[in-house]
């Protein structure tokens, strides 16, 4: 079976039988997507729908198979900017875990061992270029929900750990444990996960189970105390309000790990829910978590790293232009530098430009000699839903391009 479809859906790991551009004009056949760079190629060949075989999901990564890490440093190799260097770690490990996930799922046996010098690597992209690692968590255009939101996690639990002086062998193990803390799911059957609506008390109590089923997994696997605890635990609260068992003693880990978490779950887009702004996820966590003096102060942590604009996301500023932060100085969140894309008639800006909000002398002059009001700031997060102007894989580009500027650390 073979199915028609727009360029932007198309992923890499696909292979395309026909590519067209224009007026249906065949431009090439048989071409295989390893990343994205070739969808930008394609791009420039002018192929607007391809035509690719119909397979699942889940035959696309078996077939791909485990991606080996020599596979994976020579790519990164070839590499030549921090960003497309962590872009072909996060989405090759992503697509690890999913193939690691579901031969699991499949009782094929496992090496928990395999994402080792994954979680390593990481590690070391971290040491190397913090700022760049924590933007790949605002990069949207992958889909596989979990496996994303498990890696996100996993780059917010060793961030964590490396920027609070943690060993390199420490903040390693967090990763593995953000890697495998929702393993548990694959026996929760998918309509529940990714369910619209709420769920009813029934389906809520089947959900309530993964961190069971994830730690005995892990058991299963071998893996250590700290693994099997953040699986098991990343769902408690402080005051006996989480599951399985409502404890109040939750380990400093799996708290961090749940507030890493639920941001995560919160900023992020899902087949069944919209995404919320960061700023937003922020406030609402910062009043969820009051009287939880743990698990605040790692939500301020992230926070003070990231900025309540971080590098990545998009803002809407008050003369209406709308632009993807692609810096923060240190200590000032609410004036980063902002790659522009949407000017402030609403019209898509062909060439971004940067407007760096501390320094607006410098911007009448970058904008052409115009004058623009020096007051102008943000108005706030605004999500890539709402941006109608101009489409979601343009905006990731603009990141991708502009990235090379010098990035600045908050604090
Ligand atoms: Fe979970
Ligand atoms: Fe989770």
């Amino acid at each position: 079976m073979t199915k028609s479809l727009g360029l932007n859906k198309v992923k890499p790991g696909q292979k395309i039988l026909a590519a067209y551009g224009d007026q249906d004009v065949l431009i090439l056949k048989n071409y295989e997507v390893t990343e994205t760079k070739d969808l930008e190629r394609l791009k420039k060949l002018g192929v607007s729908r391809v035509v690719v075989e119909e397979e699942s999901e889940k035959e696309t990564v078996k077939k791909v198979g485990f991606i080996s890490f020599n596979n994976l440093r020579s790519r990164m190799e070839q590499a030549s900017t921090n960003t497309e260097k962590n872009e072909i770690l996060y989405r090759h490990t992503v697509h690890n875990l999913k193939h690691i996930f579901s031969k699991v799922s499949e009782h094929e046996s496992v090496e928990l061992e395999s994402l080792l010098p994954f979680a390593e690597e990481l590690v070391r992209q971290i040491d190397n270029d913090p700022v760049n690692i924590a933007a790949m968590t605002q990069l949207e255009d992958y889909d596989f929900d979990t496996y994303r939101h498990s890696m996100n996690v996993a780059v917010l639990l060793a961030l964590y750990e490396r920027r609070h002086q943690s060993s390199r062998e420490n903040s390693v193990t967090m990763a593995l444990a953000g890697f495998y803390h929702d393993i548990g799911k694959i026996f929760i059957p998918n309509e529940l996960t990714n369910k619209a609506g709420a769920l009813s008390s029934e389906e809520y109590s089947i959900v309530k189970t993964h961190p069971l089923w994830g730690e005995e997994l892990l058991e299963e696997m071998g893996a250590n105390e700290l693994l099997r605890q953040v699986a098991r635990e990343h769902h408690e609260r402080p005051d006996g309000s989480g599951y399985p068992d409502g404890i109040i003693d939750v380990s400093p880990v799996s708290l961090r790990a749940g507030v890493f978490d639920v941001y995560d779950a919160l900023v992020s887009k899902r087949s069944y829910k919209a995404r919320q702004a960061p700023d937003h996820a922020f406030k609402l966590l910062y009043d969820e978590f009051k009287g939880w003096d743990e698990s605040r102060e790692a939500l301020m942590d992230l926070f003070r790293f990231i900025g309540i604009y971080p590098v990545g996301s998009l803002v809407k500023l008050t003369d209406g232009s709308v632009g993807v932060v692609n810096a923060n100085h240190p200590g000032r969140a609410s004036a980063p530098v902002i790659s522009v894309i949407v000017d402030e008639n609403g019209k898509a800006v062909k060439n971004p430009y940067l407007l760096d909000l501390l320094r607006t002398e410098q911007q009448k002059v970058l904008r052409n000699g115009k004058i623009y009001d020096d007051s102008i700031k943000i108005y706030g997060s605004v999500s890539i839903d709402e941006v109608k102007e101009i489409s979601e894989p343009e905006v990731q580009n603009t990141f991708r391009r502009l990235n090379n500027h010098q990035l600045f650390r908050l604090q």
